[in-house]
């Protein structure tokens, strides 16, 4: 993986397949086997502004659904090497993660965007706060800051835009290493982070199950299960440590 003792600032990408062994489904495949999470419903009707307006009845049971779950989740041991990283790295190191679970901050991490929203906070559209939130919006709770029953999940759906890309361009500028963990590399703008990188001067590693679609843009690519490669490629990188 290239000269490791020029690497300084590290951007992480991780997507559903960081998650898969703490038992969360991921999109695009499932869990050893099982139903991935759209294979159930249709993307246009859980996951755009415009199927919330159609059925928010739905789209509420959906996310009630996952952010129950999630909270019986437990961080697996891709979530810890990461946060281990992210407590002994002193240089600049951000973990861009397309997740909405909380499975990195539990584990510990600190230096955590979440580009496409998280499922523990609640966006209202009628005041445009965000407020943490574990409950069921299906029954219409009011907003804790303006009591308008308005709320909705804040997770970043299709034609809405991420957020903080801002943050994410400026860490990606700096980037000596860029490595992508357990994503499929079929969403955008995250699938386009390894060549900004690349195009930037990154070296770039993917750790993932099977090639993504964008494997070929990669320098490295490991194949295999995000609970091995995660740890032992964090051993290495601090040095075998
Ligand atoms: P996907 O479900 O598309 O891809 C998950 C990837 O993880 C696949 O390439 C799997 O092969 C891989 N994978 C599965 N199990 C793994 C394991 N144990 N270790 C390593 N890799 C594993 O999920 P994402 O790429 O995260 O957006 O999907 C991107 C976005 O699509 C999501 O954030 C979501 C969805 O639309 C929004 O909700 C806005």
């Amino acid at each position: 993986m290239g000269d490791m003792n020029r690497i300084r600032n590290i951007v992480i990408l991780t997507g559903a397949g960081v998650s898969a062994e703490s038992g969360i489904d991921t999109f695009r495949a499932g869990t050893d086997g099982g139903p991935s999470l759209w294979e159930q419903h249709r993307i246009e009707d859980v996951a755009t502004p415009e199927g919330f307006v159609r059925d928010p009845d739905l789209v509420h049971r959906f996310y009630d659904m996952r952010r129950a779950a999630i909270q019986q989740k437990q961080p697996n041991a891709a979530h810890m090497a990461l946060a281990r990283l992210d407590a002994v790295w002193t240089d600049n190191l951000l973990i861009v993660t397309q997740n909405v679970d909380d499975l990195h901050e539990r584990a510990g991490a600190r230096r955590v965007l979440h580009m496409h929203g998280e499922h523990l906070k609640a966006w209202c559209t009628a005041c445009r706060s965000r407020s943490a939130w574990r409950e069921a919006l299906f029954g219409r709770p009011p907003c804790p800051v303006c009591q308008s029953r308005s709320l909705r999940p804040d997770v970043v759906w299709f034609g809405e835009m991420p957020y903080e890309m801002d943050r994410i361009h400026a860490a990606l500028l700096d980037a000596d290493l860029f490595v992508s963990i357990g994503t499929s590399g079929a969403v955008y703008p995250a699938a386009g982070f390894v060549r900004n990188a690349r195009d930037l001067g990154a070296q770039t590693l993917e750790l993932n199950l099977e090639p993504s679609q964008g494997s070929a843009m990669f320098h490295e690519t490991r194949l295999g299960k995000a609970g091995d490669l995660v740890p032992a490629w964090v051993a290495e990188i601090l040095g075998g440590g």
